[in-house]
């Protein structure tokens, strides 16, 4: 059966029929995937009935897979991470105010994954094993429709700049969570390019996100400021798709120019059980000397 590709709006996104990624899958279909990745930044596979094993199997064909921050608390292992509600000890859902979900909460600012490390993401695969029957959307942003829309003289002004990423910064702004000190001495402050160069295709994006703290040479507030208001941008209605999960869903997004957060869903009435794998990239985004690369 061949592959279909039905985009879903006109500017992110698009569903992928007519493959088990369960199963073995060749080198053809994986350059099918991995180009459509570059023109649609996310990607949706219906009654994809993973494992970890198998969804641990299959992101690899994409590149090395990142470990995660928490590979103490996070039940799946590393390098697959358990974004729950339900304590896999237990098999209950987490009672209110547990740190768990604390810590889940700041997944719904804006931003794109691992943008902390000194190589960012790629992509983020994510399997929905249990999904909530109301809520629990996770939204999608593109930061590269959101950069083409800019006037030319402002897409100039942001080519060239590089911005602090900062793990401790993000989580600063979640209210009433303080992650383990060892999971912020693994990630200091990092700095990555504003403007990034798909390398298939060429098309640029602006690179932004919680994580993003200020502009390096610049006043403190005017960086944070001009990194909020890219994020405005980029999460304006016709640059964002949002995704209803359903059962045995699946999504791969493009985390170098897809801005992404959950939403709220009634965590103490519905299970929620999704399992995350990240491909990381393949380099970091400035020089040695602090300046921004052409294509990263
Ligand atoms: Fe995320």
């Amino acid at each position: 059966m061949p592959i279909t590709i039905q985009k879903l709006t006109d500017t992110i996104g698009a569903e992928i029929g007519g493959v088990d990624l369960t199963r073995p899958v060749d080198d053809e279909t994986v350059n099918v995937l991995k180009s459509a990745l570059d023109d649609y930044s996310v990607l949706v596979f219906r009654d994809q009935a993973f494992d970890n094993d198998s969804q641990i199997a299959f992101s690899q064909r994409f590149g090395a897979l990142e470990n995660m921050l928490y590979k103490k608390e996070g039940d799946g292992g590393t390098p697959i991470s358990n974004i729950t509600n339900v304590d896999m000890d237990t098999n209950e859902i987490f009672p209110p105010g547990h740190h768990r979900l604390t810590g889940n909460s700041g997944n719904e600012m804006w931003h794109t994954d691992s943008s902390f490390k000194p190589v960012p993401a790629y992509c983020s695969m994510l399997s929905g094993r249990e999904v909530p029957p109301e809520g629990a959307d996770t939204q999608f942003a593109t930061c590269r429709a959101a950069y083409e829309s800019l006037p030319e003289s402002e897409q100039r002004q942001l080519d060239g700049l590089v911005a602090e990423h900062n793990y401790a910064y993000s989580r600063s702004k979640v209210k009433g969570y303080s992650p383990p000190a060892e999971a912020i001495a693994q990630v200091p402050p990092v700095q990555h390019a504003v403007v990034r160069t798909n390398p298939g295709n060429g098309r640029k994006n602006y690179y932004t996100g919680a994580h993003a703290s200020h502009i390096i040479g610049w006043p403190l507030e005017k960086g944070r400021h001009l990194l909020e208001e890219l994020v405005v941008r980029a999460t304006r209605p016709e640059f964002v798709y949002a995704h209803q999960w359903q059962p045995l869903d699946f999504v791969i997004w493009d985390n170098r120019c897809v801005l992404h957060r959950a939403t709220a869903f009634d965590s103490a009435k519905y299970r929620r059980v999704m399992r995350r794998t990240t491909v990381a990239g393949i380099g970091p985004t400035v020089s040695e000397t602090g300046e921004a690369l052409a294509v990263a």
